[in-house]
Formats: structure tokens, sequence, C-alpha cells
């Protein structure tokens, strides 16, 4: 039999994935982001079909990456990761500016971004996984990454189901 907890054993840093559509605004958290070029310097996601974002980033063909710190709060988290954009303005009252590619970046708790258009989409079944170059990139502040590992061990975290690295409760 498959032992689904091996999957426990990849790393991930956590994000904040924005994206635009014509004057509106929306993000949510991910965690499955990673660097895979160089020359230029390409990043890929992964992200839920059924989401704001995934939505958004079809429509305007860009996304922005926020690196989370440590301490980032847990209400931040559930904000951006367990509520979607289709219920409340996620952007309203958020510390954000808006790069160069006119999507929004998320500022509060991230110690820097990544500014990207969308090169390639691959449809991965229940997530679309794109792949994006960066336009641009900017430190904001020192300090340590927050990690999927941290937000789950220390900080007892979940993810939900639209994550992709989600395990049932049953397999765990
Ligand atoms: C720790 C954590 C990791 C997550 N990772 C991902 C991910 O990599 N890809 C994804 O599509 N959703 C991921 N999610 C789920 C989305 O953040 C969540 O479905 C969000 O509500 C979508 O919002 P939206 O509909 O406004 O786009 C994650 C959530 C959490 C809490």
């Amino acid at each position: 039999m498959m032992d689904i907890k091996t999957l426990f054993k990849i790393t991930y840093g956590m994000y904040v994935v924005s994206s635009k559509k014509s004057d509106k605004y929306n993000g949510q958290i991910a965690n499955t982001a990673m660097q895979v070029t160089a020359e230029p310097p390409k990043v890929l996601i992964c992200i839920n079909k059924e989401n704001l974002t995934h939505h958004y980033i079809q429509e305007s063909k860009v996304f922005t990456v926020s690196i989370l710190e440590q301490n980032t709060p847990m209400k931040f988290i559930g904000h951006f990761g367990f509520k979607s954009g289709r219920e409340f303005d996620k952007f309203k009252d958020m510390d954000y500016k808006i790069g160069t590619t006119g999507a929004p970046v998320v500022t509060r708790n991230a110690l820097g971004y990544l500014e990207c258009e969308v090169l390639l989409s691959m449809d991965a079944g229940t997530h679309t996984t794109f792949i994006g170059e960066i336009k641009d990139a900017q430190t904001l502040k020192d300090g340590e990454p927050l990690t999927y590992a941290y937000y789950h061990q220390i900080k007892k975290g979940k993810s939900p189901k639209t994550a992709p690295t989600y395990i049932k409760d049953e397999k765990k």
C-alpha cells in the first residue's frame, strides 16, 4: 500500500499569490511555489481551479508571489487561505502595492515578492500549474521565511481541501 505520509517529508514555503481582473484584486495562500529556471528566472505555482485567484490569473496572465515571514499571524493566513475573494474584498484594509505588471503585491508580513507573467499553463486535474517569468523581484526586509512545516508543527495550522498537498484525515 502506498504510504501517503511520505509526502509530508517534502518541504515548502508559504506565500500569498495575488492577481487581478480589470480593476479587481484577489489573493490566496499557496505553499506550492518554487523557482524552475535561472536564465531567465521563472517560478511555478499550483492553483486550484475553483479558486477566484485561478480565474483572475487565467484572465490577466499575471500573478505575484509574496514570501511570508515566520511570525505571520494565523488570522492573516485565515484571511487569504480559508476564505474566498468571492465573499469579500481581501484587499480592503490590506497593505499592498501595485507592481509593474499591474497585479497587486501583498506587502504585509512579506519578506519580499516576485512579479510574474504567465508563460505556460498546465492542466493538472484539480489544479493548474502556472509557470511565470519573473518581471520584477524585491526584498522588503530580513527575517526567517515561514515554512509549511513550521506552520503545521509549531503554529498548529491546517490546510484546506483546495491545497494541492491536502491529505484526508483518515489517510494520516
Ligand atoms: C497552508 C495553506 C496552503 C495552501 N496552499 C495552496 C496551494 O498551493 N494552491 C492552492 O490552490 N490553494 C492553496 N491553499 C488554499 C487557498 O488559499 C484557499 O482555497 C483560498 O481560500 C482560495 O481563495 P480565493 O477563492 O479567494 O482565490 C492553501 C491554504 C492554506 C491554508
